[in-house]
């Protein structure tokens, strides 16, 4: 397995979340990691609490100049390389089928999947260089299905078809492409979307812990080292890894 140390990573969506978890381990492990999101004060409170091997670089994944800005700030802080990608940066799209708006259904897909798409696209001349990987989040909604998330599943299944094409494409040029489709984990991720209030997650979450096969819900931690084993297999490649605490089992004790 390729060690870490040394590594340059991009992550997008560092301020918060998984994504902040995984820029700190792969700190940790001295990787080189730049971070990226549009709210530069979660971005600073992230470097300030990694240190100097974060780095920082404020932007909008749907916005072209802004995901070359994400490259070329990676690669300066990376010392002119670029070893993994990790495509984290989506939100939650809820909306009832018979209520579909189209303008909302792109806003989903640009985000959640085509920026994805584009900055990998831009990535792949500096991954071919290092025998680099791509790593993209997908979701456990792929395995259970949750009434009103369609438009937030389909783009996350968008993104396991992908991970197929993308390594089967990319492997003669010696890059690797993967994707974790993580089960529940507390983050900002529903309260943004407005899904229920900060003051109601415990609960919330107090609830989705027994669809949980190990009976509770994930740390952006546990998640992130599943991205790790993803970054650092050198024959793994088009897989949908599941660090789900086993929801996408789909357990039910009749
Ligand atoms: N939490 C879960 O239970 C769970 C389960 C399965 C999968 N996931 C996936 O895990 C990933 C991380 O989510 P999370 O749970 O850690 O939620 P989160 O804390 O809300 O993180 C998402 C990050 O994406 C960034 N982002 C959103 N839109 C962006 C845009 N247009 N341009 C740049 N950055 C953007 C946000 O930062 P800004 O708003 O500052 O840009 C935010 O920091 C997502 O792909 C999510 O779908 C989460």
């Amino acid at each position: 397995m390729r060690s870490m140390d040394g590594m340059s990573i991009l992550v997008t969506g560092g301020g918060s979340g998984i994504g902040a978890d995984c820029a700190r381990r792969f700190c940790d492990q001295g990787a080189r990691v730049t971070i990226s999101g549009r709210r530069l004060e979660k971005l600073q409170q992230v470097q300030e609490n990694i240190g100097e091997r974060c780095h920082i670089v404020q932007g909008d994944v749907t916005r072209d100049k802004d995901r070359i800005e994400m490259i070329r700030a990676c690669l300066e802080h990376g010392e002119g390389k670029l070893d993994a990608l990790l495509n984290n940066a989506a939100n939650m799209y809820r909306q009832p089928v018979d209520q579909y708006t189209e303008a909302f259904l792109r806003e989903a897909f640009e985000t959640n999947v085509i920026s994805a798409m584009m900055l990998s696209s831009a990535a792949v001349p500096h991954l071919e260089k290092t025998a680099g990987a791509i790593v993209f989040i997908g979701s456990t909604h792929t395995k259970r299905a949750f009434p009103g998330a369609s438009p937030y599943a389909t783009t996350k299944a968008a993104l396991e078809g992908l991970t197929k094409v993308m390594a089967a494409e990319l492997g003669p040029r010696n890059i690797r492409v993967g994707c974790i489709l993580p089960g529940a984990v507390s983050t900002e991720l529903n309260l943004r979307a407005g899904l229920f209030a900060a003051d109601e997650a415990s609960e919330r979450y107090d609830a989705v812990a027994g669809l949980h096969a190990l009976g509770r819900i994930g740390t952006g931690t546990e998640v992130a080292e599943g991205v790790e084993y993803l970054m650092r297999a050198e024959w793994v490649t088009g897989v949908a890894l599941e660090v789900d605490g086993g929801i996408g089992l789909g357990v039910s004790h009749f």
